[in-house]
């Protein structure tokens, strides 16, 4: 009976292009010092659930799943240089001893069963902090002080829109601060153990703010024309890359489009991706949106977001990473392999499934090291691992083990 089945897989597995082709998904890839085990890496996922700044059980929890995932980089959610850079009370900061002490404590922690390596997301809110979780919306945006809120700060005093707190407008002692604790975060980031950092340049969120012509109507040196509006994430960034060990990458998540009218289009997007490329940034992730209301977002569809980051690296050489809608086996591999980005970044899938890695590993013939403790219900050694997951593994010397129960 097995053999039969067995036979009929091994049949769909050699008629399937993609099997007979070495998977490009699992290749490693090298930053600088660091390689990779492979091209998946976990997008940072804010969790608003830090007491002030703070990491606390449940990031014990969540990143505990994903580093046994097999994923090649985790990044960690969002992280606030400074209080007043929080999206919300409840978010992740590194700003303080107690901030640093904590992640300290949970990057040890995950050492004793893990060594896949660490980044952080580097964070400020700007005009949008002082928020609410995601859960919480529903009592709306701005947060009171009784509450634990603040007036959020920002290039210019526009609010996002109704509903929300209108943004003190910096000034230049204001942004040498916000500079200066980028620095500082960065610092406080390599001494936990973090080996990559990617600074948060999207999602309408400070840096974004400064670069964007909808949100930045200075009439100073960093507002105007794209190079002024570029200014102040680049001074940002080269201090940062000033202050992170050479050996250890660090990159930019930048927004492909703002989908607003007016607003930032990929030819901005290229233009700025090359300017951080020249200041030694090792890679871009181009996300989109965010910034204004108003969006006109093109159907979210699988990888709607892959062709930025195609271009991005076409036309500039930069290292990519993409994100969006990234949800199977073959669609990861394929734009691995099409050469359209060099990294793909995962989300909702892999909060919905910790194993995803494992699972796409199995689809494209690859194996990939589970931790001893789980290694039973890899595909090898658990037969009703097709039945769970819909198919077996395309690796025929995986498929001849299917038969065998382990029974040790
Ligand atoms: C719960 C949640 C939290 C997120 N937090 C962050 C974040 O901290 N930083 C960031 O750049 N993007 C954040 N994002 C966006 C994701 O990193 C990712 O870009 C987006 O979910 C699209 O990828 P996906 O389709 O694989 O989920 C978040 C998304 C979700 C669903």
């Amino acid at each position: 009976m097995w053999r039969a089945r067995l036979a009929r897989l091994q049949t769909l597995a050699y008629d399937s292009n993609v099997i007979l082709m070495p998977s490009a998904l699992f290749t490693p890839i090298q930053l600088r010092d660091l390689t990779l085990a492979n091209r998946i890496v976990i997008s940072p996922l804010c969790q608003y659930s830090a007491v002030d700044g703070t990491a606390q059980p449940w990031h014990w929890m969540h990143l505990g799943s994903f580093a046994v995932s097999g994923a090649g980089l985790v990044i960690l959610e969002a992280t606030a240089i400074s209080p007043v850079g929080r999206i919300s009370p409840q978010c992740l900061g590194l700003y303080s001893d107690a901030n640093e002490d904590a992640l300290t404590r949970l990057l040890a922690d995950l050492r004793h069963f893990s060594n896949i390596p660490m980044g952080i997301q580097l964070s400020h809110a700007g005009r949008k902090a002082s928020t609410r979780p995601t859960w919480d919306l529903w009592k709306g945006h701005g947060v009171p002080a009784e509450e634990g809120g603040w007036r959020p700060v920002g290039p210019s005093p526009e609010a996002f829109t109704t509903g929300w707190q209108t943004p003190e407008e910096l000034d230049h002692a204001g942004l040498a601060r916000i500079r200066d604790e980028f620095v500082a975060s960065t610092v406080r980031a390599n001494r936990c153990g973090f080996d990559w950092i990617e600074i948060h340049c999207a999602h309408g969120y400070l840096l974004h703010e400064f670069l964007s012509p909808l949100t930045n109507h200075r009439t100073d040196e960093y507002g105007g024309s794209a190079e002024k509006r570029a200014r102040f994430p680049l001074e940002v960034a080269q201090a940062m890359r000033a202050a992170f060990p050479s050996g250890k990458p660090l990159g930019v998540r930048i927004t492909g489009e703002d989908f607003v009218p007016g607003g930032l289009t990929i030819d901005d997007c290229v233009r700025f991706a090359k300017s951080l490329r020249d200041i030694g940034i090792d890679y871009v992730t181009p996300s989109a949106g965010n910034v204004a209301p108003g969006m006109k977002i093109p159907p979210v569809v699988p990888g709607y977001l892959v062709p930025f980051a195609e271009r991005v690296k076409r036309e500039t050489g930069i290292t990519t990473m993409t994100v969006g809608m990234i949800v199977e086996a073959h669609q990861a591999n394929n734009i691995i392999a099409s050469g359209k980005a060099d990294m793909i970044a995962i989300g909702r899938a892999i909060m919905d499934d910790p194993r995803w890695p494992w699972h796409v590993a199995a689809k494209l013939g690859e194996k990939i090291a589970l931790s001893p403790q789980y290694a039973r219900s890899s595909p090898e050694h658990w037969p009703a691992y097709p039945m769970v997951h819909g198919s077996l593994p395309c690796q025929p010397e995986g498929q001849a083990k299917m038969g065998h129960a382990t029974r040790e």
